[in-house]
């Protein structure tokens, strides 16, 4: 953090993204699922993932939970450690991107500038945000860890939606509502993420 590596060059191989998109008969992309706590994110991401893997894809599930348990385990829930947190698993996304791996990140990302610098390392069209848009009340109704009752309790402290910020994209490629009963299942919403794939080629 703060240092930067000095006198490196990029080496090139001849064996290039287009060559393993080739091998692999799909095109490598990342699709960033962001959201609340508890909002579906990772539900969605099992499902896509599945979704796309019985169809012949080659996928990877980057959740955030997960990646904190090993990568990003020294990180916390500071605003320049969830930065960083998203600068890292965006790093390593695009690195599956490029060996032509479709990868699912589903973090909760809660900031917006975050999320763009991501995009920005991308080439155009490799990032598809999708949005789980559930309301922070449904959310906190679900509660499946429990977290958000500690947090209205004060025994977590700067906790996304409660006294932490969420800022909402204002222009991703996919918006999934979710309100109590209008639930669509994680299949439906899995299948609106292939469907736009599929039109996007
Ligand atoms: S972030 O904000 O993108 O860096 O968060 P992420 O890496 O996705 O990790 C989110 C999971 O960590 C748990 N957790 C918290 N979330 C939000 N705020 C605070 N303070 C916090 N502390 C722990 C929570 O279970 C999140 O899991 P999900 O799957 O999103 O519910």
């Amino acid at each position: 953090k703060g240092k930067r590596s000095t006198n490196i060059v990029w080496h090139k191989c001849s064996v290039e993204k287009i060559d393993r998109q080739e091998l692999l008969q799909q095109k490598g992309c990342v699709i960033w699922i962001t959201g609340l706590s508890g909002s579906g994110k990772s539900t969605l991401a099992c499902a896509l993932t599945r979704g796309l893997h019985s169809g012949g894809k080659l996928t990877y599930v980057l959740d955030g939970d997960n990646v904190r348990h090993g990568l990003n385990r020294d990180l916390t829930f500071k605003p320049e450690d969830r930065a960083e947190n998203i600068r890292r698993i965006g790093e390593v996304a695009k690195l599956f991107s490029d060996a032509g791996i479709i990868c699912i990140a589903s973090v909760i990302s809660p900031y917006r500038s975050d999320r763009d610098a991501i995009r920005s390392m991308l080439p155009d069209g490799d990032f598809i945000e999708v949005f789980m848009d559930t309301p922070l009340g449904v959310c906190e109704a679900r509660d499946p860890k429990g977290l958000y009752k500690l947090a209205r309790a004060g025994k977590i402290k700067g906790f996304t939606g409660v006294d932490d910020p969420y800022e909402p994209p204002l222009n991703c490629e996919i918006v999934l509502e979710q309100e109590g009963d209008k639930c669509p299942s994680p299949e439906d919403m899995a299948e609106k993420v292939i469907c736009y794939l599929d039109v996007k080629g």
